[in-house]
Formats: structure tokens, C-alpha cells, sequence
């Protein structure tokens, strides 16, 4: 009988280092603190957790600008404390991922300086260079808040470097072997430590060649496909999670022949649960789940509702991109690059219905669903802050000072303190004594689905008929042993759901006191956002 992979039905938890826990009382989060934090992500029904950036790094985009690839930074601790952290995560059943950041290092990393400074130094060679700026024009820019080129001008080197994030990450040249090899060693070294696989950063843009908008090239996936060969090879088991921002058809090609990653996020589809939600239609939802590919056996799809960066409206149309920000971000501020600074509550009006909702949809859709901390207990972002540190404030455990993160008088980022978000009102210990609180209802949701082998596993089957007009998002999921028919009400106000349900009597995994009778043609009745998830009695 063929198995299931652990990571096809798993939940993910992003931990953002700096902000989740000080252990030591520095007032910046470390490996300690995380340590310290296991068995609440354990109650949580978590399996893997995914830590972001722990290199030394100067920080011009919150660690993935990478001074060492061979070392963490010392302000999360020292390496020992990290394995400590992941013998702990271990030991808690879980598994752990971290951030691989291929595409680019630090311009304070050694290599870039050596570089810079000499041309006959083979370290110019590790980079991108050209006298002109005025190459691979067709290759879009992504911080369009920030930058004109994707090319600096470097008066060292006396040459313009090529870099596709911000001018301090030049990319790295991988038509250089020796790049190649170096940062398979870095792999390497990671997975000797004990970790269980990586989330591989901006993975799409290793490649460049003239004439081409230099994403998705054939050589960039013959070099994963060879990261892959490695991690089977020398490290059975491990993982590799795809951070391609690319339509459906484009992020297909990542999985292979399943011989490429096994994991990659589907970032189009998050957009469109916040469209649907804000728009009372899942049209957009349906449309696009229909235009994801089928995708080889144990490959799975990872979902999200929020992360650490902007919510990205890269892949939207701009009519839709246009709404969003109106409906989402209607201050300015709230904007960023081609998308919206915000957390998940208070771009759903810390509406517990609609965040409810939003789970609901994540939580049965085909995926293995990706939280992003904080979120579960509905904390607030701080859009005055800069970039996208608005939404990377101090994880809030308690009512006491910074939140319970510590108990410093300085901390590496201020804390939430306003009336409706601030840490005196939501926070983790207040909400584990009350039954009705964000965190219990969202662990409840989880944990019903983590007990539902359909919800996990199952095939898909669409309940929907009529693409354009969908106030009602309806589908089965359904495996050897379950069955679940998941009905949802985008709109805000009554539905009757007219569906053929077989003989029968139904409740709701929520509410197990629900009961339905099954027949050809029969209304469910739905109250504004509500859901049903049914099974047969
Ligand atoms: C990824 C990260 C983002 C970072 C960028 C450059 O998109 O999620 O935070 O800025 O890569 O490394």
C-alpha cells in the first residue's frame, strides 16, 4: 500500500524569529525563546514548524540578505542553542524547516566584498555584472516601491551588479559552477545539523540569459531538480518547499516529475479568498482552482492566508488588484509594492465570522495550510512602521510588559498596544482560559480537520455549478474511508443551498449537534457566513 508522506496533509507554522519569543531577555526573539514555546505549537495540531532567517545578516530586508550562509546570527543565540531547539522540536513530534535563500546573499557578505574590490578576484565571477545598465530589460522589478533597475551601479567595482530584491542582495551568478556547488554545501551543512528541509526562497530568478524576462528558466529548474537529487539522496525524507509568487501554470513545472520539490505555495489562490470574502462571490476562487494543473503524486499544494510579506496582488488582474486595494487598503499606507501591508484580522474588520470563514475555505481545500504566527490569536499589524514591519510586531503571549515576549526595556520591535489589538486585550494567555476566544475557535477548526482523513487527503469534487455567480462555495472531499461535504456562505446574508445529498442523516465536524436529512434536491440554509462541514452519521 502506498503511504501518504507526512507533509501532504500537515500543518506549517511560520515563526518569525526576532518577534516570537526572548528567551534570554536581550529584548530580541531567539532559539530559546522559540524552544520555550513548543508545546503551545504542539496543542495547535502543528507538524513542521518553518523558522525564517537565522544568518548573520545585516538586516536590509529582515535576513534574507545573508553576511554567512554557514552560521546564525548571534542574536538569536549560538548554534548550539539551535540545535538544541531542533532536537527539542524533535522530541515534540514536530519537524523544522528553515529559510534557504539561493538567489542572492548580503553586500556585506565576504564574497561580494572580495568581489567588488578586485576583478582578476574569482569572486567577481560569483555575481552579476555589466557595464551597462541597460541589459535583460525585459526582467520586471519586484520592489517597485523602492527601485528603478534591477541593476547598481557599485563605484568599487566600477561596474553595475545585478540584484532583483534590494541593491544590498546582489543575485548570485549560477552559470558559475562554483556558486552551484558552495550553496549545495550550504544545504548540505543545514541538513547535517538536523533540520528536516528548507522553504527555498525566490527560487525562479537563479538563471539569466538575454532577451528573456529571466523567471522560470530551464536552467534554474535543472539546478533545483539537482538540490532535489542531493536532499534524496544524501538525506531521505527531507522536504523542499517552493517559494515561486507565479500563476498555476507556471509553479507546475517546480513540482516536475515529482522529482523537483515536493511543496509549493499557491499563491494566486490566496488573493481571491480575501476577493471572495470581500466581494460575497467566490467566482475568482472557483476560476482559478479550475486553471490549477493536476500535480504528480506526493506533490502537494501549500496554503496561506497571510505571511510575513505584503499580501502580494502580483498575481491578480489589475482590475482586481484596483478593487483590492480600494477594498483592503483604502489608506495609502496600507499599500506596499504591489500589494497591502496587513494582518488577517484587521483586513476582515476583526470580524470573528469572516475570519472564521477564511479558515474555513484554507482548512478544506486540497493543501497543506501554512499559519503565519500571531494570526491564530487575532493580533493587529502597525502600518507606520517601515516596509513590511507592520505586520512582524511582537508575538503577544500575555497582558504583562511587551506582551510576555520579554522582559526588556528595549525590544528589536515595538509591540501592538492599541485598544482593539494591543497586547493587554489579545494575547495568548487570556485566550487559552476563554472557550469562546480566536485561539480556541481556530484550534477547533484545525483539529477537526487535522481528525478528518477527506478533509486531509481527499479527492476534490466541485458542488458548484455556475462560475460567475458563486455566494455559495460548495464541494466535496472525499477518500477511502471519509466523506465531507463542505458548504460555505460568502455573503452576508441568508442562502438556502439547493443540493442532492444522499439518504441519510448529517451533522457538522463544528457542530456536531447539527443535524440534516439527505434527499434529491433539498435547501440548506446558511446564515450569513456561516459553513457547514457534513458528514453522514
Ligand atoms: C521572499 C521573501 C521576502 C524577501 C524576498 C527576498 O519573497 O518572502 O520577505 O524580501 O524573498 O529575499
Amino acid at each position: 500500500m502506498n503511504k501518504t508522506p507526512w507533509y501532504m496533509s500537515a500543518y506549517f507554522y511560520q515563526i518569525y524569529p526576532r518577534s516570537f519569543m526572548d528567551g534570554n531577555g536581550d529584548g530580541y526573539g531567539d532559539f530559546i525563546g522559540i524552544t520555550q514555546k513548543l508545546d503551545y505549537l504542539k496543542s495547535l495540531g502543528i507538524d513542521c514548524i518553518w523558522i525564517q532567517p537565522i544568518y548573520p545578516s545585516p538586516m536590509a530586508d529582515d535576513g534574507y540578505d545573508i553576511s554567512d550562509f554557514e552560521n546564525v546570527d548571534p542574536r538569536f543565540g549560538t548554534l548550539d542553542e539551535f540545535k538544541q531547539l531542533i532536537d527539542a522540536v524533535h522530541e515534540h513530534g514536530m519537524k523544522i524547516i528553515m529559510d534557504l535563500v539561493l538567489n542572492h546573499c548580503s553586500d556585506q557578505h565576504p564574497w561580494f566584498q572580495a568581489a567588488r574590490k578586485d576583478r582578476n578576484s574569482k569572486y567577481r565571477d560569483y555575481f552579476v555584472w555589466s557595464d551597462t545598465d541597460q541589459k535583460y530589460l525585459e526582467t520586471r522589478i519586484i520592489f517597485t516601491d523602492t527601485q528603478k533597475s534591477n541593476w547598481t551601479w557599485d563605484e568599487v567595482a566600477g561596474q553595475y551588479f545585478w540584484h532583483r530584491f534590494y541593491p544590498q542582495q546582489p543575485d548570485l551568478n549560477y552559470d558559475n559552477p562554483e556558486v552551484r556547488e558552495k550553496m549545495k554545501n550550504v544545504m548540505r551543512n543545514w541538513m547535517k545539523l538536523g533540520i528536516d528541509g528548507f522553504r527555498a526562497d525566490a527560487v525562479p530568478y537563479l538563471f539569466e540569459r538575454d532577451g528573456m524576462n529571466n523567471e522560470n528558466l530551464p536552467e534554474t529548474h535543472n539546478y533545483l531538480k539537482e538540490c532535489r537529487k542531493l536532499m534524496d539522496e544524501e538525506f531521505p525524507g527531507s522536504i523542499l518547499l517552493c517559494e515561486a509568487n507565479m500563476w498555476p501554470k507556471e509553479v507546475r513545472p517546480y513540482f516536475a516529475d515529482g522529482d523537483e520539490f515536493q511543496l509549493g505555495f499557491h499563491f494566486p489562490l490566496m488573493p481571491r479568498i480575501f476577493m471572495s470574502l470581500g466581494k460575497q462571490n467566490a467566482s475568482s476562487l472557483v476560476k482559478i482552482l479550475k486553471d490549477t494543473p493536476e500535480i504528480p503524486q506526493d506533490c502537494q499544494w501549500c496554503t496561506f492566508l497571510r505571511n510575513h510579506d505584503e499580501l502580494t496582488l502580483e498575481m491578480v488582474t489589475e482590475e482586481d488588484r484596483q478593487w483590492m486595494w480600494s477594498f483592503y487598503a483604502p489608506d495609502p499606507e496600507m499599500r506596499k509594492n504591489l500589494g497591502i501591508r496587513r494582518r488577517l484580522w484587521p483586513l476582515l474588520d476583526n470580524d470573528p465570522k469572516k475570519v472564521a470563514l477564511a479558515y474555513s475555505m484554507m482548512l478544506t481545500m486540497p493543501g497543506s495550510p501554512v499559519f503565519y504566527y500571531g494570526d491564530e490569536i487575532g493580533m493587529g499589524d502597525d502600518i507606520r512602521l517601515y516596509d513590511r514591519n507592520g505586520v512582524r510586531t511582537l508575538m503577544q503571549w500575555d497582558d504583562t510588559k511587551n506582551g510576555g515576549f520579554s522582559p526588556a526595556d528595549k525590544t528589536c520591535m515595538p509591540v501592538i498596544d492599541d485598544p482593539v489589538y494591543g497586547y493587554k486585550k489579545i494575547n495568548v494567555a487570556a485566550q487559552e482560559k476563554d472557550p469562546e476566544s480566536h485561539l480556541n475557535m481556530i484550534r477547533s477548526l484545525m483539529l477537526t480537520r487535522k481528525a478528518s482523513d477527506a478533509l486531509c487527503r481527499g479527492k476534490f469534487e466541485w458542488l458548484v455549478t455556475d462560475d460567475e455567480n458563486v455566494p455559495v462555495l460548495a464541494y466535496i472531499r472525499e477518500s477511502e474511508y471519509d466523506k465531507v461535504w463542505v458548504i460555505q456562505n460568502m455573503t452576508d446574508s441568508d442562502q438556502d443551498f439547493i443540493m442532492d445529498l444522499p439518504e441519510g442523516k448529517y451533522y457538522d465536524l463544528n457542530h456536531p449537534d447539527y443535524e440534516i436529512s439527505g434527499g434529491t434536491g433539498i435547501t440548506v440554509k446558511l446564515a450569513p457566513r456561516a459553513f457547514y462541514w457534513l458528514r453522514k452519521k
